[in-house]
């Protein structure tokens, strides 16, 4: 039978209205990256990875990550650590925060995150996973999720093993991207694990890895049985891929869309990290977004050149001058900065070290 895209499912008493999950990606998947996807039909949109010592630290710019909108939910936060109790009390952070799931970051193959112990180093130690989901899911009233890879090396079969044994800790639900830590993003996802994975378990599976179109979409929920699929690079710049997976509507934006979307991103994110910090993370997202034949090649490079993200949004409307009509319509829909939970309104005896 052919997966409904549109049809909503659930993780514990959340409600996830799609089953499309837009993925966690470090340097990413900051808030404007996540409100825009649920606004073109993510069903669920998680955070990047965000450092359960940086939380306990209170370090400035981990708990920036904390920040949710209203219009972000259902949303899951990542976290990441090795330590059940750290991880435990930063679940509460970000339960305050107003998360509606916790998810646990248990497939990160960079080395600075698994020589602490952390992220895909996890999936070889069983009973410290278990301890930390325990820990984690004893300590919230959300729902906790764990994110794998298939295990470390290349032909683990590790994600099946640990898998049953984290939702017998307390794991609301389970993402799988069946890739190997040593693969990185090489080779492909073997999602036959997936659907491995799917009949060894009694919670929803999300099948994470490779998925950038509707009929890619399909075929791996047919395939696999799992509840959703999480889509990742082929969202980056691209919220059209996400609208065409949900709803099948594969026109090609408008280049006056584009820019009103690229622009409304910009700004969001200059708001979000600062000028100095958004400038430098945006250039790479010009590239991901005037790509697809939308823009000519020069243009891109035109746009890195430039000092400040103002310049960059001059230009565009210069480029594309129908944008700004669009752009003044996205800008009306977007809740008021009120509407968010902002940092300082987090109890004070979780926020500030009390
Ligand atoms: C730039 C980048 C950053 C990522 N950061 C995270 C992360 O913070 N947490 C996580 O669980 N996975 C992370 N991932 C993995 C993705 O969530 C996803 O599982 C993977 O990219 C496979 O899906 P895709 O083929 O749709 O991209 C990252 C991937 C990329 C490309």
């Amino acid at each position: 039978m052919r997966a409904n895209l549109r049809e909503s499912w659930w993780i514990g008493a959340v409600e996830v209205p799609t089953r499309v999950v837009l993925a966690p990606m470090a340097g990413v998947s900051v808030q404007a990256f996540r409100r825009q996807g649920r606004r073109f039909g993510a069903g669920l949109v998680c955070s990047e990875m965000v450092s359960c010592a940086g939380i306990e630290h209170r370090n400035e710019r981990t708990l920036g990550y904390l920040r949710v909108g209203a219009d972000e939910h259902p949303l899951a936060i990542q976290i990441f650590g090795s330590e059940p109790r750290a991880m435990a009390e930063a679940a509460r952070m970000v339960e305050a925060a107003g998360a509606d799931i916790v998810d646990m970051n248990f497939g990160c193959p960079v080395r600075k995150v698994t020589k602490t112990g952390a992220g895909a180093h996890l999936l070889e130690q069983t009973a410290l996973a278990c301890r930390i989901t325990e820990a984690v899911a004893s300590a919230v009233s959300v729902p906790v999720t764990v994110k794998m890879r298939r295990g470390v090396e290349d032909d683990s079969l590790a994600c099946l093993r640990l898998g049953p044994s984290l939702v017998e800790a307390g794991a609301a639900s389970l993402t799988l991207h069946p890739r190997s830590a040593r693969q990185m993003y090489t080779g492909y996802a073997d999602h036959t694990l997936t659907a491995e994975l799917v009949d060894l378990v009694d919670v929803p599976v999300v099948a994470s890895g490779d998925v950038t179109s509707r009929a890619k979409a399909e075929g791996v929920l047919e395939a696999t049985g799992a509840a959703a699929v999480m889509v990742g690079r082929g969202a980056q710049g691209n919220p059209w891929a996400v609208r065409e997976i949900v709803f099948g509507d594969a026109d090609a934006p408008s280049r006056e869309e584009v820019a009103a979307e690229l622009i409304l991103f910009v700004r969001e994110t200059a708001r979000e990290l600062g000028e100095r910090r958004a400038a430098s993370f945006l250039k790479k997202f010009y590239g991901w977004y005037l790509g697809h034949g939308r823009f000519p090649k020069p243009f891109k490079q035109e746009l890195v050149q430039l000092g400040s993200t103002d310049e960059v949004v001059t230009r565009l409307l210069a480029a594309a001058p129908g944008a700004a009509e669009l752009l003044a319509q996205l800008e009306a829909e977007l809740p008021s900065a009120e509407d968010e939970v902002l940092l300082d309104r987090l109890p004070i005896s979780i926020y500030g070290g009390g």
